[in-house]
């Protein structure tokens, strides 16, 4: 090899206690995987011998086991960001361990050129390939954009590549990787449509700035999702029927949108439905998480192209991809996830966004983080930078979660990531709250009728209570969080007496 070859365990060593990583990858697709869980038995190691040891870590976005779990797990992470969907690591966050910040994730890559995330020491790089080229190397990324180019650019003390072969060299052309230019030098970003290509299939880095390469042969630590059930398969009924309302009436082009559809077993189900529905045209993708139902989508034709910063999709389907490269070559794009979530183009070329909620109030402001406004969950992820910019913006849920103790639509949402402002329509199993031209009150209206016929009497009782009482947005305070109170103490939203909370 032209580079040099290290071992995941002596990368590990060169990391000091204080210093911060970058990592590849968007998800768990993509992430270095070997060099971190090195990391975390290092930490163990130094911790038992009685010496301090932690690191920061930037990402794309979520990670996998051997990176957010085996270092949380380790107690070896001191600040993080952004997102991440690990259990171990969000039982540690919510212990208040690690320092976590949730993060847009258009904006991670951004923040690193600013410093407002301090110096990076490292970025730590899955490869699929990675090319000599007189004085340079050009490194080939796996499935996912995520900060790597960035990382690349910036990390002070060098960087680590993990060649890992589970990765097929074929997969060489699926990235574009463009990086954004700095303040105040940036030129618009020329993607007119969700396949087009602005920049090169590999980073390209001063080779004398390659540390070291780890071969591996790994599997992507990917999640397989719920399979779906009737409640999904309604939703996405419902969201199919509502496009195309839309589209029967002029509110959306005939041409149809791009569609970004969010993270989760509800969004894979919502796209899948929508691709079954023959009345829906065949539509593009611009997204930053690809997930299995859209990559069959490509295949059957239905989606004409993605755009996307991962594949996040179970191995069994990333084989599939690899296998069938020259098929896909045209059809899909991975990028950095400063431009799979870029706002300019997703409000310029025309995105349907299609994100899930964890609960909604009647006045239409979407919580996607915080479970009971207080236990952190995931994270924003990306639904911000798809919401506040699409043309038109919908989030999804079931109208109720663990056996219909808990109701999505309350009264006040226990925590906000998305104001009404930017939330077009919400989408249950029992229809669409469309919230367009709504005042409050009429955003109310619709929304109860779209909560479980459990809770639409609770929530009706509450409007009237609160509507008495006057505003543009009416409440009664003291009673505004009961559903989650006496969720709290009884375990079930459907046992709230107003009586006990209206002063
Ligand atoms: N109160 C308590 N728990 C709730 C809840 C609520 N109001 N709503 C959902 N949950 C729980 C579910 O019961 C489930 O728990 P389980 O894992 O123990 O079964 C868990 O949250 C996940 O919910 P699920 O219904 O399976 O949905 P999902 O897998 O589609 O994930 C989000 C939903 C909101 C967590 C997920 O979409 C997310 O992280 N969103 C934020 C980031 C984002 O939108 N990115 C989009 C761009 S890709």
């Amino acid at each position: 090899m032209e580079f040099n070859s290290i071992t995941a365990a002596e990368a590990a060593a060169l990391v000091k206690n204080g210093q911060t990583i970058g990592l590849s990858g968007f998800t768990p697709a993509g992430t270095a995987k070997c060099t971190t869980a090195e990391i975390a038995k290092m930490a163990e190691a130094e911790h038992a011998a009685g010496r301090p040891f932690k690191v920061s870590l930037l990402t794309g976005a979520s990670t996998g086991q051997s990176t957010d779990g085996a270092l949380s797990n380790a107690h070896a992470i001191d600040f993080r960001t952004p997102y991440t969907t690990n259990a171990d690591f969000r039982k540690h966050v919510n212990a208040n361990e690690v320092n976590y910040s949730d993060l847009n994730l258009s904006g991670v890559a951004t923040q690193i050129r600013q410093g407002y995330l301090g110096q990076v020491h490292w970025a730590i790089i899955e490869a699929c390939a990675i090319e000599k080229v007189g004085s340079k190397a050009h490194i080939y990324l796996t499935a996912a954009g995520g900060i790597s180019p960035t990382i690349c650019r910036m990390a002070t003390e060098g960087i680590i590549i993990e060649l890992n072969a589970f990765h097929c060299p074929k997969s060489k052309g699926l990235h574009d990787v463009y990086e954004i230019e700095d303040h105040p030098f940036r030129k618009p970003v020329s993607i007119l449509k969700a396949n087009d290509r602005i920049g090169k299939p590999y980073i390209e880095v001063d080779a004398s700035r390659i540390v070291g390469v780890i071969e591996c042969n790994v599997p992507d630590e990917a999640r397989s999702f719920k399979d779906a059930d009737p409640i999904t398969n309604q939703i996405g009924q419902n969201v199919a029927d509502f496009l195309l309302d839309n589209m029967r009436r002029g509110l959306i082009p005939p041409t149809f949108l791009n569609l970004q559809s969010g993270v989760g077993s509800g969004a894979n189900a919502v796209l899948g439905a929508l691709g079954k529905c023959a009345e829906v045209p065949n539509f593009n993708i611009y997204t930053e998480v690809l997930q299995d139902a859209p990559v069959q989508l490509i295949r059957d034709g239905r989606v004409l192209s993605a755009s996307s910063c991962s594949l996040t999709v179970t191995n069994e389907c990333l084989r599939g991809i690899y296998d069938d490269i020259d098929f896909f070559a045209d059809k899909l794009v991975l990028r950095p996830s400063e431009i799979s979530n870029n706002p300019e183009v997703i409000s310029r070329i025309g995105v349907c966004s299609l994100n899930t909620a964890i609960e909604v109030d009647i006045y239409g402001h979407v919580n996607s983080t915080k479970i009971c406004g207080t236990k952190m969950m995931n994270g924003i992820g990306g639904s911000a930078d798809f919401t506040d910019n699409a043309y038109l913006s919908i989030f999804t849920c079931g109208s109720t979660t663990k056996g219909g103790s808990i109701s999505s639509i309350v009264p006040f949402a226990s925590h906000i990531d998305h104001t009404n402002h930017f939330v077009d329509a919400v989408i249950t199993e029992y229809g669409v709250a469309d919230l367009r031209r709504k005042s409050d009150l009429q955003k109310a209206v619709e929304l109860i009728k779209v909560a479980h016929p459990d809770y639409r009497p609770l929530l009706q009782d509450y409007l009237a209570m609160a509507s008495k009482r006057g505003g543009h947005t009416p409440h009664v305070l003291s009673a505004a969080f009961a559903m989650h109170d006496t969720l709290q103490r009884k375990g079930d939203m459907r046992l709230t007496d107003w009586a006990e909370y209206v002063k």
